[in-house]
């Protein structure tokens, strides 16, 4: 069993998306909204598919034009029985800086529906980290679970975030060959701390790089892990997967 902890479903992304689940058997794929305007395709792929579990949230990039009525939206399916989690949200300096404290109230604010619904929370975080942090330890209460998808910051703040309650989103990047430090950080941390994704469409892992991602492709970054901390990938597919059930309470 494996789980893609993080991933995008857009019809429009692909040629035959029936084929891409398909693909990943009865593996689990918990899909994230992209943009505001994904919410009622990610609930609907959740609603057909016993495999699939969706995460639902207002992405900074729309920090400028999101309306209430997308935050209603959001709170609304918060309740809906397949919904893990909030996200993808959080800070993205890297984008754009212009907007610096509208990205931080948009994600304030949807810090405040997770501690609300007890919903684990996908952060997205790029150029952002030192605010990010800040944030979640002031905004999120103690209880709430939070997983850094893709996560791209140093060894260091990684064991600030572990005291947070979150978990580390492990994927394609691991497999560039020129990449070191998410190396070093996957060999420094006890596997407890890791969750697989794909970021499907993006991010595809070697030997793919290059090509479409898929959920069915985290099978190469557990094999990386497996590579980097001499354990077979049996062992880092079980472990991942209980990470990831226990982190988005998926029985
Ligand atoms: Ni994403």
């Amino acid at each position: 069993m494996m789980i893609d902890t993080h991933c995008h479903l857009n019809k429009e992304d692909y040629e035959n998306l029936d084929q891409v689940i398909k693909n990943m058997g009865n593996n689990i794929m918990i899909v994230s909204t992209a943009s505001p305007q994904d919410i009622e395709e990610v609930i609907n792929l959740c609603e057909t598919h016993e495999n699939i579990y969706g995460t639902i949230g207002i992405h900074p990039e729309f920090a400028d034009t999101y309306t209430e009525d997308d935050l209603k939206r959001v709170e609304q399916y918060l309740n809906h029985p397949k919904v893990v989690g909030i996200g993808e949200i959080g800070l993205d300096y890297h984008y754009t800086k212009e907007n610096k404290e509208k990205q931080k109230e948009l994600f304030i604010k949807q810090i405040n529906l997770a501690n609300q619904y007890k919903k684990t929370i996908v952060i997205h975080t790029r150029d952002a980290t030192l605010d990010t942090y800040n944030i979640l330890e002031t905004v999120k209460e103690p209880n709430i679970k939070c997983d850094l998808h893709c996560y791209s910051g140093s060894l260091e703040m990684a064991k600030n975030f572990i005291k947070l309650n979150a978990t580390l989103g492990i994927g394609g990047v691991l497999t560039f060959k020129n990449e070191k430090k998410l190396k070093e950080i996957v060999q420094a941390l006890d596997l407890k701390y890791f969750v697989l994704e794909t970021d499907s469409p993006y991010l595809t892992p070697e030997p793919y790089r290059g090509h479409k991602n898929e959920p069915k492709n985290i099978y190469y970054v557990a094999q990386k892990i497996a590579e980097l901390k001499d354990k077979n990938i049996e062992e880092i597919l079980e472990i991942t997967t209980q990470n990831a059930k226990k982190q988005f309470d998926i029985k």
